[in-house]
């Protein structure tokens, strides 16, 4: 029989891109007797959420919760939008931008698929070009995946809105941050986005369950004229009923409960250090990998993910070998690789509720899986993780690399 917690003596190590380690405080806050979602304590839980994440999306516009998944919130943010045969544009910046655009064309929507090489984010420029070219402005909307979760790849989304703008184009920009959001500098007002979709389970370190839809007073004005069949995923309705505290159906109380409890943690970190612990723990990992002699799969610094870093495996090694070693041995998650990168590439993940000396045991479990399974690369990458973290200013000569360099 399914036994939970049937791992080892000790902490498992849960460092696939999410779902991510939940907090003893959130999972604290879950454990607590399930009220009344028609009371009056739950309107004031409703508000203070909703307050809450503003400040994570960066935006006075509205909020939509849902109980779905990521995938829930992709819908909602195309069927409350756009009408069957509408033109969109997106480009395949991996697995992700694969499953949403499969999604979208399940819904009618005509969908303009930019060729990508799964190590690259979006391009701005051709943003630009393929706009511009858009004379009747048949292209209602642009989608981005902006931390794409199967290659750690993460796109430029300020870069795509300027570009939006320099072709003076009136397409909606939607953008997909459920493995960025509380981990990446997002700013959905700022960068004039339309919809923001995100989940529950990474950077707000949730157990899954719970997504979102941030939306501008563009995007609800398009839902007017919009055409989709929509009814669970209508926004209008939770909209109004949200004024109130409240929601048109049963919502997830206890993950509710659990969202307070994150937010107040990310409140009190401070969402600058909270990007700043990410970026640092994703350098370190990069050093790790460079050091261990093996490619980082992001090919453009500039478009390094700072939630999780996926590494590419010597040919002829198999990435689910090493992986379900390091699990049985170590008792460490690493991520698959995902649709066309299955095999070749590991993922590790380092958001959401993490520190330094959890990011050392995972690289130690990396590092001594890659000697037991003979995989081909260089001791070291510890040490050098180990230098990044203790002086995160320092750039390329490293004790390791002065040692290898004597
Ligand atoms: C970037 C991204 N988008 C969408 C999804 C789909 O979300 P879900 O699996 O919660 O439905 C995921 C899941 O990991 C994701 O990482």
């Amino acid at each position: 029989m399914f036994q939970l917690d049937a791992h080892p003596s000790g902490r498992h190590f849960l460092q696939i891109p999410g779902p991510t380690n939940v907090p003893d405080r959130v999972l604290r806050a879950i454990d607590r007797p399930t009220i009344d979602h028609r009371g009056p304590e739950f309107a004031r839980l409703t508000h203070e959420i909703l307050d809450g994440l503003k400040e994570i999306f960066r935006t006075a516009s509205p909020i939509v919760t849902y109980a779905a998944s990521g995938t829930g919130a992709w819908e909602a943010a195309l069927v409350n939008t756009l009408s069957p045969g509408d033109r969109v544009l997106m480009f395949e910046t991996g697995h992700f931008a694969t499953l949403w655009r499969a999604l979208a064309e399940r819904l009618g929507l005509v969908v303009d698929f930019v060729p990508g090489d799964w190590r690259s984010g979006v391009d701005p420029v051709l943003v630009e070009a393929k706009l511009a070219e858009d004379k009747t402005g048949a292209v209602k909307a642009v989608l981005a995946v902006h931390n794409e979760t199967s290659t750690g790849v993460a796109s430029r989304i300020a870069e795509v809105r300027q570009a939006i703008d320099r072709a003076g184009h009136p397409a909606l920009l939607m953008v997909d941050t459920i493995s960025s959001l509380a981990s990446i500098d997002y700013r959905h007002d700022e960068w004039g986005v339309d919809v923001t979709v995100a989940g529950s389970q990474k950077g707000l370190m949730l157990p899954p369950g719970l997504s979102f839809n941030a939306v501008s007073d563009k995007a609800l004005a398009a839902g007017k004229q919009a055409k989709l069949p929509r009814s669970y995923w209508r926004w209008d309705e939770t909209i109004a009923m949200n004024r109130q505290g409240y929601f048109p159906s049963t919502p997830a109380t206890n993950l509710l409960y659990g969202l307070h409890e994150a937010l107040a943690m990310l409140r009190e970190e401070g969402l600058a250090n909270v990007f700043a612990r990410h970026a640092r723990h994703a350098e370190a990992t990069r050093r790790a990998v460079r050091a261990w002699g093996l490619e980082v799969l992001c090919r453009n610094p500039a478009e390094y993910s700072n939630s999780l870093t996926a590494v590419m495996m010597p040919e002829g090694h198999d990435a689910d070998a090493l992986r379900k070693e390091i699990l049985a041995r170590y008792d460490l998650s690493l991520g698959t690789g995902l649709g066309k990168l299955a095999g070749r590439v590991f993922r590790i993940g380092h958001l959401g509720w993490f520190n330094d000396l959890m990011l050392c045991g995972t690289l130690c479990g990396v590092e001594m899986g890659l000697a037991v399974c003979d995989v081909p690369y260089r001791k070291g990458g510890v040490g050098e993780a180990l230098e990044c973290l203790q002086h995160p200013g320092t750039t390329a000569t490293t004790t390791t690399q002065k040692k290898r360099a004597a």
